[in-house]
């Protein structure tokens, strides 16, 4: 049983993989947070509180205000004494923004609930456990339940809390938050995700201060300035050491996340919806549900952190047949073509493709409307015969008829003005009646918290998938929220309607997979902006920045793969000069980075030469090679890839350490480099086990390494012949691969990569 109650203490106890959550009713009334790290066999735990419990309200009457400010909290609330950041805040109707939640009873099941209209883990009765403990404010009959999922195999704790109007009148919610981590101790740095267009996903490191540490979002979307992701982490912290507590939220819309130094010496983490324009009226008898954190603790650095998010998120969150699945490569025309294409020259792209190897061609912006230029047409979910004659029917047709899969781009969250749907129903989008909204990139973005819009739109791109054979959406979205007024809500629900937006977008991609359960749905937001676990629940890829420069991604994935596992994260090879950076790659060093995501191509294949197409249909077969490694394995980041300086390195283990690819990137090529090499220590591997190294692509062959073909390397391996050694080849132990380290002969040149396949040596 991964929770228990102490009946005496009146304390909670969470086993969640190899660590442990205390919590105590302090004080006959307060949910009071305890300890949160390293497994331990306490079930009270409450000596912690140490001085704290000289104050408890109770026992030192007049003096309720300065305990209130000291107390861990599960689940604070304000205007009684504490003064840090509080999960729940309310308005009645008198005005009144105090509530006061008393611990009440509790509940311990197995398996999880669905949250209503919400993306979230899952789990059966067999992988995880329920605690929910309700808490309750007499006076105002206001009754909030705390729920906890312990996956018990993953150090993971799922938190949301429902909170219920079991009064007679409307409470108003100012900020419903889904979960507070009150740390103990302040010798904790803060590490949250920040970026911009093209920049996504940075990782930023502060100490945590008297001042919040906040990360936040108010544009409508994730956003590609801050990823709802938030860790506190002691200061040794590296990817192999130290303590990481952190919080992803499951969520694509506005976000507040912040890490605050209280002044009794305790940290305190919490994450949720964000409270600025947010009010949600509360009618009596109805019910609010705060979307899921994901908790993950961590004792050995942040790379076991991540090991944890990719395995509960591979396994308990995408929920699409194509999780674990094979993903066709595909090519997309939008760097190929933007907007100037027709039927002809997709077919020419196409059949290019498909003799490299390439399984599917995706048609992005531009097929639909009007839409010859970003400044018309969406909105407007009808193919255009002008540029693509005989419509999408006969074009999937031809294009699968090349063995090819076909794709398509949509937006449909948006609405130009110059478009049939805008002219017929302007007051469909997201405006403030009477005042002109700002637009961007010529669009608006449409009320999607109206269902007869929705259904409008919905309809429309139905009606588009029922009469081509498309097996692939990419769904984009290219703006954020401005100008919040609704035609159809009532003023006191306007400031309902950022949630009710992306409560409207979960809708319409529950449809979508519902309605077309073997599509293959990658999300896109102008590149990373809905790079998300909210999203995640429906699409298992995501594109990860319109940023296509293979040295740029680095950091981009790196911060990405701090949550999102490889098999998530959209990655092209594109042509050069690169179009967001001008940079200049080789061909090999862009395909290897790709490697390491989705894997396609996002340029003219019929514009490359005969050696790039030749390297096209080698990286095809690397990526078949490869990929279930890639999609299934764990990932550990070997070199400071976040801030890489002269190089980035990482790896895939297989989950049986049976194998492990390294991905080995020179950023900047320096004299002294070619006659060492760089040894880097690996990880993960069987330390009684004997590698060697199977395949290398690029850079100089390793000391020791044959340069036999992967068929004859295959014959060898079914014949049951290790046989490695008789053949030159050096075998390693595992150990000393990792405590040794491998030395990466470098090479002349900026911008190089090597590919590394380490295979175990059979028995
Ligand atoms: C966004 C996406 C791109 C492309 C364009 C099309 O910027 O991130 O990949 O689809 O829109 O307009």
């Amino acid at each position: 049983m991964g929770i228990i109650y102490n009946e005496k203490a009146k304390s909670f106890k969470l086993d969640a993989g190899n660590s442990s959550y205390v919590m105590q009713v302090f004080d006959n009334k307060f949910l009071s947070h305890i300890y949160y790290g390293k497994h331990v066999p306490d079930t009270d735990m409450s000596y912690l509180l140490g001085p704290i419990s000289g104050v408890a309200p109770s026992k030192v009457p007049g003096f309720e205000v300065m305990a209130m400010d000291a107390l861990p909290f599960e689940y604070p609330v304000p205007g009684l004494g504490d003064y840090r950041d509080a999960c729940l805040e309310i308005q009645t109707k008198t005005g009144h923004r105090v509530c006061e939640l008393e611990y009440d009873s509790y509940s311990i099941y197995s398996g999880k609930p669905k949250l209503d209209g919400l993306p979230a883990t899952f789990g059966n009765e067999k992988e995880c456990t329920t605690l929910e403990i309700v808490c309750k404010d007499p006076l105002l009959n206001l009754e909030v339940v705390l729920r906890y999922t312990v996956f018990e195999e993953l150090n993971v704790i799922c938190r949301s809390s429902v909170i219920k109007n079991k009064g007679s009148e409307e409470i108003y919610l100012k900020c419903a938050l889904s979960a507070c981590l009150d740390a103990s101790g302040q010798d904790y740095d803060v590490l949250s995700l920040h970026g911009a267009w093209a920049k996504e996903c940075q990782l930023t490191r502060q100490s945590v201060n008297a001042n919040r540490v906040i990360s936040e979002s108010s544009r409508g979307v994730t956003s590609a300035q801050s990823s709802p992701f938030m860790a506190l982490v002691s200061k040794e912290v590296n990817e192999t050491c130290g303590d990481v507590y952190a919080m992803n939220f499951v969520y694509s819309g506005n976000f507040y996340a912040s890490c605050e130094a209280g002044q009794s010496g305790s940290t305190r983490m919490v994450m949720g919806i964000n409270p600025n324009n947010f009010t949600w009226k509360l009618e009596a008898d109805s019910l609010f549900e705060t979307p899921e954190v994901v908790m993950v603790y961590s004792s050995e650095g942040l790379g076991a952190m991540t090991r944890t998010f990719h395995d509960l998120y591979r396994n308990h969150l995408i929920r699409c047949p194509y999780g674990n699945q094979d993903r066709p490569i595909l090519v997309n025309n939008w760097e190929a073509t933007y907007f100037d294409f027709n039927e002809t020259k997709l077919l020419e792209l196409a059949t290019e493709a498909s003799k490299c190897g390439i399984e599917m061609l995706v048609l992005d912006d531009g097929w639909f409307g009007a839409r010859s230029i970003d400044d018309r047409g969406l909105g407007d979910w009808y193919v255009n015969e002008d540029k693509i004659k005989g419509g999408l029917g006969k074009l999937t047709k031809d294009v699968n008829g090349l063995s090819m899969k076909f794709g398509l781009w949509i937006e449909p969250e948006m609405v130009n003005p110059n478009s049939d749907l805008y002219r017929e129903h302007p007051d469909w989008a997201i405006q403030i009646p009477n005042r002109t909204g700002k637009l961007s990139r010529t669009q608006y973005v449409l009320d999607w918290s109206r269902k007869e819009v929705r259904d409008s739109v919905y309809a429309q791109i139905k009606h588009v998938l029922d009469n081509a054979h498309v097996e692939y959406i990419k769904w984009d979205m290219n703006r954020h929220l401005t100008d919040l007024g609704s035609y159809d809500l009532p003023s006191d629900r306007q400031q309902e309607l950022s949630h009710r937006y992306v409560l409207g977008v979960y809708d319409i991609m529950n449809r979508l997979i519902t309605d077309f359960p073997d599509l293959l749905y990658e999300n896109c937001s102008s590149g990373g902006a809905r790079f998300d676990a909210g999203v995640l629940y429906y699409s298992p890829q995501i594109w990860a920045s319109d940023d296509t420069d293979a040295i740029e991604r680095i950091r981009i994935q790196a911060g990405t793969s701090l949550c999102f596992p490889l098999s998530s994260m959209g990655s092209h090879v594109s042509a050069v000069p690169n179009h967001q950076t001008g940079r200049i790659t080789p061909f090999e060093t862009r395909g290897i980075v790709a490697l390491s995501g989705t894997f396609g191509y996002e340029l003219d294949v019929t514009k490359l030469s005969q050696e790039e197409k030749d390297l096209i249909k080698k990286q095809t077969k690397m990526f078949h090679k490869y990929n279930h490694l890639v999609r299934n394995g764990d990932l550990y980041r070997l070199s400071d890839v976040f801030h890489p300086e002269d190089y980035a390195c990482w790896s895939v283990v297989s989950k049986d350490r049976s194998e492990a690819l390294i991905t080995f990137v020179q950023i900047h090529s320096r004299p002294g480099f070619f006659a060492t090499g760089t040894n880097i220590k690996l990880q993960g591997l069987d330390p009684n086990a004997k590698y060697y190294v199977e395949q290398h692509v690029g850079g100089i062959e390793p000391i020791g390494t044959d340069s036999e073909s992967v068929g004859d390397q295959e014959k060898r391996q079914a014949s049951g012949l290790g046989g490695m050694e008789s053949n030159g080849v050096q075998q390693i132990s595992g150990a000393a691969l990792m405590n040794g380290g491998y030395v990466i002969q470098r090479v002349p040149g900026d911008y190089t990569a090597q590919l590394l396949h380490f295979v175990r040596v059979k028995e």
